[in-house]
């Protein structure tokens, strides 16, 4: 068995022969002319000249292999009480015939998809539905609210959208369907068509001559055979924040994401086909795109769809019950999910009630395992705990520990070391690497490996702008970090406004935009102060216009509302502090990154470049009445 070591030198000298070796595992109706296309750099392409459909790859072969009796999906629903399993045989026929109920509305190959869902399986058949006939889905969290998915319709523009009545968070139904009408009253794009899936536990009115019933679609369509894309057409767009209000959407090929998402299988979480797999996360991150959907589908595991969450559904014993009602090998989460157990079974008193039997690996990725989390989760659970980190432009993990290749002695707070593909590379702000456990900007050297982003959705020039100007040569991650003497890499956070709360990736400039529009507010600024159980949290600043005097809890009350009608309420914003200014400096640039340290409690010195050194003081005194630094 090779090494860590050889593998990964390998994927770097030769990754012509690394991927193309990797490739032989996907079914292509054409082979690729070159695995590695770098004619155009600083744009590279894999596997063009291919031709392959990733529907195909993830359910029809393994059904014509003799697995169709085989559990492709276990929904497993608390909130609902439903436990059901589709085999591979049965999404098969499901999926072929939504996608035939697809074709039907007029979607043909490279035309856009909207998905609106909660985490039911239709929203897995709506995915590879769309794959099955070429077309590219962007599936929207359900947490965002009606304005945040207009912005992504309008930039997605789909021929149709596929949405449900409802969504069920823990003891609160959510009614989807209006949230959608409102989002495309909102928006200037107007899809077609919407196929709504109807739940009993909200009506779901239908607009005549604009709504489908989905199950109705379902039993009057014709199953759609696969069509065959090339492997750089996009599977589909996945919108992520950036640093401004406009999302980002980030394009994911067909090729690249077949061969490097099964490949991460093995290799990364040292999983078989036929085994039980679960990542609890929702289908709207990337996370329940990679490892709730197409990884464990195309590697031929049964992929688990729980609606429900690590507490309270009914209890801190949820995800324990998950893992030995279904015999699951692999668990992926958010170390928030353990931070949330961890608060009500400190103990870890529930696990004592369940068999985990074969479940062999905790993986954790979203934000950075604290060691605090890591040690509790460790010990409670004697398995290998591993920290990975990743982001939706990447797909899988651009650092991390291959249990599949070789298991790594774990550091806690540190996410090991570079996957194989990945030349993770520290630099300066100058762009010159840094030596080893000197902090710096975490950048990974051209070209990425299969499934990164190629591009952004009809927007080249902001790819380059956001990920490759930078620093030349290298991709720019946004995050901040070292690597150490062993090669070990350790995130730390990110250098830009984007903000990680429980694991949700949100921008603190959507959020200002939100603010300025209140009325009476002249001037604001939103920072992500650490927080114990979502990791950060949000807290806004803002100044009145001149003569305007408001109560401040009021007025904070009303800013929550915006935030959650107009972000969701997933944005988790419930903080506000008066101020009478902003700290900035001379050029105006207002010094979120020294408030977000006051927040903190950390150390920070007065920049040289301030206008006023006093203003931070008084953040510090607006800090201190919202109860920061916190004491834990
Ligand atoms: N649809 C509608 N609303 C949603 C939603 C969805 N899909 N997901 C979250 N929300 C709402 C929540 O109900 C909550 O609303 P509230 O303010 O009215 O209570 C709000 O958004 C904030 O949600 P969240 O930050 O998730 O907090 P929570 O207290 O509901 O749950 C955790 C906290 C830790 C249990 C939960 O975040 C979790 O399980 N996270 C780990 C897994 C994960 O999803 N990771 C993401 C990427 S790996
Ligand atoms: P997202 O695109 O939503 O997956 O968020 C990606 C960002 O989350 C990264 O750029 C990091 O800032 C953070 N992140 C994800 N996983 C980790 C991890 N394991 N360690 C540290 N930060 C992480």
């Amino acid at each position: 068995m090779a090494t860590y070591e050889e593998v990964f030198r390998r994927s770097i000298e030769d990754p012509d022969s690394f991927w193309g070796e990797a490739a032989e595992s996907i079914t292509w109706v054409k082979k690729w002319d070159k695995v590695l296309d770098d004619s155009n750099k600083p744009f590279y392409r894999w596997f063009t000249g291919g031709e392959l459909n990733t529907c195909y790859n993830a359910i029809d072969r393994h059904v014509e292999a003799g697995r169709g009796d085989q559990a492709a999906i276990i929904y497993d629903s608390p909130v609902t009480g439903t436990v059901q399993k589709i085999t591979y045989a049965e999404f098969l026929d499901q999926v072929s015939r939504l996608a035939g109920g697809l074709q039907s509305l007029g979607v043909t190959k490279g035309d856009t998809v909207v998905i609106y869902m909660p985490m039911v399986p239709q929203a897995l058949t709506a995915m590879l539905a769309c794959a099955r006939i070429g077309a590219i889905h962007s599936v929207v969290f359900g947490g965002f609210a009606p304005k945040e998915l207009a912005v992504r319709i309008n930039d997605a523009k789909p021929k149709v959208m596929i949405s449900a009545s409802c969504g069920i968070e823990g003891k609160k139904i959510i009614e989807y369907k209006p949230l959608l009408d409102r989002a495309i009253e909102l928006a200037e794009h107007k899809p077609q068509k919407c196929i709504i899936l109807k739940r009993p536990q909200a009506e779901a009115p239908l607009a005549a001559g604009r709504d489908l019933d989905y199950d109705e679609l379902l039993a009057s369509s014709e199953p759609a055979d696969c069509v065959t894309v090339a492997a750089t057409d996009p599977l589909y767009i996945l919108y992520t924040s950036g640093t401004t209000g406009l999302p980002k959407g980030i394009v994911r090929d067909n090729g690249g994401h077949a061969v490097a998402l099964y490949w991460t299988m093995k290799n990364v979480y040292g999983v078989d086909p036929g085994d039980v797999y679960w990542a609890a996360s929702d289908v709207g991150w990337v996370v329940g795109h990679s490892y709730i959907v197409y990884a464990p589908l195309l590697y031929g595991c049964t992929t688990i769809v729980f609606e429900g969450k690590p507490v309270g559904t009914p209890d801190a014993g949820a995800f324990w019950r998950v893992i030995s009602d279904h015999g699951v090998r692999v668990l992926f989460t958010a170390p928030t999910a353990f931070r949330a157990i961890k608060r009500e079974d400190s103990r870890g008193e529930l696990l004592k009630q369940y068999d985990l039997g074969g479940f062999e690996a905790l993986y954790l990725a979203g934000e950075r395992t604290d060691p605090d989390t890591y040690q509790w989760a460790a010990d409670l659970l004697q398995r290998p705990v591993i920290d990975h980190w990743w982001q939706t432009e990447t797909a899988w993990s651009i650092a991390g520990n291959c249990r599949g290749i070789e298991l790594l002695p774990i550091k806690p707070g540190s996410a090991t070391k570079p996957a194989p593909g990945y030349d993770v590379t520290i630099v300066s702000a100058d762009n010159e690497p840094v030596p080893p456990n000197t902090p710096g900007v975490v950048t990974v050297k051209l070209p990425l490996p299969p499934a990164c982003l190629p591009t952004l959705w009809n927007d080249d020039k902001r790819f380059l702008e956001s990920y490759l100007d930078p620093f030349p040569g290298y991709y720019f991650t946004g995050d901040e970090g070292y690597i150490d003497q062993d090669g070990y890499v350790f995130i730390m956070g990110r250098v830009d406004d984007v903000i990680n709360v429980a694991g949700h990736r949100l921008s603190t400039g959507a959020m200002e935009e939100v603010i300025a529009t209140h009325q009476d507010v002249a001037e604001c600024a939103v920072i992500g102060a650490a927080d114990s159980f979502k990791g950060q949290l949000p807290v806004g600043f803002v100044v009145l216009k001149a003569g305007v005097n408001r109560d401040p809890d009021e007025l904070k009350a009303e800013l929550v509302q915006m935030m959650r009608d107009q972000i969701g309420a997933v944005a988790s914003f419930k903080q506000v502090a008066v101020v009478d200014r902003l700290p900035k400096t001379r050029s105006g640039k207002i010094l979120r990154g020294t408030m977000r340290k006051i927040a903190d409690g950390a150390k920070y010195s007065v920049p040289s470049t301030i206008d006023d050194p006093l203003s931070l003081d008084e953040i510090g005194v607006a800090l201190q009445g919202i109860g920061y630094p916190k004491s834990e």
